[in-house]
């Protein structure tokens, strides 16, 4: 037995998401997402980059699905190209684009890997967008709609299901800074499309049980740890308020049917409009769910300050030793803080549905990819799931991001978070160092020190 061994029940998996590996942009009738009109637009992101052809998974996914086999991966998360499916955001509904993930669905049950299907990650239909995208609280029946195609279209064969994934991504990102699709930049508006995601998504989980097509449903949240770098009252307020930012403000409302009322407030002293919310909306998007899909990248050190309207915070760059290409702070302690606060404000079932790191990879003469910073990174962070699956954080299952290096949002393709590399002139796979090291802790359930 390892040393560090996750339990019978637990599973292993890896991520992916349909815009970041995809391609095939504007085949089989597929329409046009919000990322593909920002890729699109000069400056936007790193080098020009766009996912017209991406990791080419649309063809290639075959290839994919043996490399996840040979690793042994038991979970394999994808993502539902809403464009693809229905190419205006609703009304007529594509063919082509159902039989696309019927198929992969289909190939990674054949190859005995359980599909985790997550219906958005971030690929809105560029027409819905037009008309307002999360902004047009109409979006809840466009979602609906979406949702029950989907739900039917792959009925029976998903054990995970995922709504949406990261709503402050989508809120504060999309509609509170230039750097996310669609770049729209207000606070306000960021929490109304935050109210209107949160409703769509109980109007999903709401859908599934109406049509019953097996397995659990959640959402996805990432849940950065913050901390206050001094312990003056004014830094300690900062850091809940931050806290809060990220998870009370979304998971209130879901666990406990209403968004935290001191946030709230303060917002409300700052100027923000704030949305319109009926009891209606909250018994909507408190609708249960069966577990919360996390993920965790690194941490935040903030203090009391004039920065990030209206939180009112700096961040601090820590005196940590390693920083991962995204000049991410790499903190593993964080991990287990976050998860046990989450086990303490809502001790929901979970899933780590992402943890992984962007280094630079250089590929030997011989071809191989010693990634030894990746691997060090995974093994210090799933230290720290294990010590909190000890201490009580119900954890069913980890993901890796990403199986493969992909289209990083605007970073392009800049930055590689892969266990398999790409070689994005040729296509060429090949597993990593790392992902011969996670083939192991899967094949060990855990791993020794
Ligand atoms: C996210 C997304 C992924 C990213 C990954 C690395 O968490 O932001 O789910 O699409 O690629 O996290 O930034």
């Amino acid at each position: 037995m390892a040393k560090y061994d996750f339990g019978q029940d637990f599973f292993w998996g890896t991520s992916a998401a349909s815009f970041q590996i995809e391609g095939a942009w504007n085949e089989d009738g597929k329409g046009e997402s919000i990322w593909d009109r920002f890729c699109h637009i000069p400056g936007k992101v790193d080098n020009g980059d766009t996912g017209d052809v991406a990791c080419d998974h649309y063809h290639r996914y075959p290839e994919d699905i043996a490399i996840m086999k040979q690793l042994g991966i038991q979970v394999q998360r994808l993502s539902i190209s809403w464009p693809r499916i229905y190419p205006d955001g609703k009304g007529r509904i594509n063919p082509k684009g159902i039989e696309f993930y019927q198929k992969v669905v289909d190939t990674m049950l054949e190859n005995g890997i359980e599909p985790f299907v997550v219906l958005y990650h971030w690929d809105l239909p560029q027409k819905l967008s037009d008309l307002g995208g999360w902004l047009n609280p109409e979006i809840v029946n466009w979602f609906a709609d979406f949702s029950r195609t989907v739900f039917r279209a792959l009925k029976g064969k998903v054990k995970y299901w995922g709504t949406v994934l990261e709503p402050h991504v989508i809120c504060y990102g999309g509609y509170n800074s230039y750097d996310t699709a669609p770049g729209i930049k207000d606070f306000s508006s960021a929490l109304l499309a935050g109210h209107n995601l949160l409703k769509a998504h109980g109007r999903a989980v709401q859908i599934f049980r109406e049509e019953n097509p097996g397995g659990e449903i959640g959402l996805i949240t990432c849940l950065p740890m913050t901390y206050p770098v001094t312990d003056s009252p004014e830094d300690l307020a900062a850091a809940e308020r931050n806290d809060k930012h990220y998870r009370a403000w979304f998971l209130d409302p879901i666990f406990k049917g209403s968004y935290p009322a001191d946030l709230w407030k303060w917002y409300e002293d700052h100027g923000v409009v704030l949305p319109e919310v009926t009891e209606e909306d909250l018994k909507l998007i408190s609708e249960p769910i069966d577990f919360l899909g996390t993920n965790y990248y690194s941490a935040d050190f903030v203090k009391a300050g004039s920065g990030s309207w209206p939180l009112m915070l700096d961040q601090v760059k820590p005196d940590v030793e390693v920083f991962t290409d995204m000049g991410w702070n790499v903190y593993p302690k964080g991990f287990y803080d976050t998860l046990m606060r989450t086990k303490r404000d809502y001790d929901p079932k979970m899933v780590i549905t992402e943890n992984g790191a962007a280094f630079y990879d250089v590929v030997n003469r011989d071809g191989r990819i010693a990634d030894d910073s990746r691997i060090e990174y995974l093994y210090r962070h799933l230290k720290e799931v294990y010590r909190a699956k000890q201490d009580g954080a119900r954890i069913m299952g980890y993901m890796v991001w990403s199986i493969m290096d992909n289209f990083e949002w605007s970073h392009g393709y800049s930055k590689r978070f892969g266990l398999v590399h790409i070689d994005y002139k040729t296509l060429k796979r090949t597993i990593k160092d790392s992902g011969y090291w996670y083939s192991n802790v899967i094949k060990n359930n855990g791993f020794e020190d």
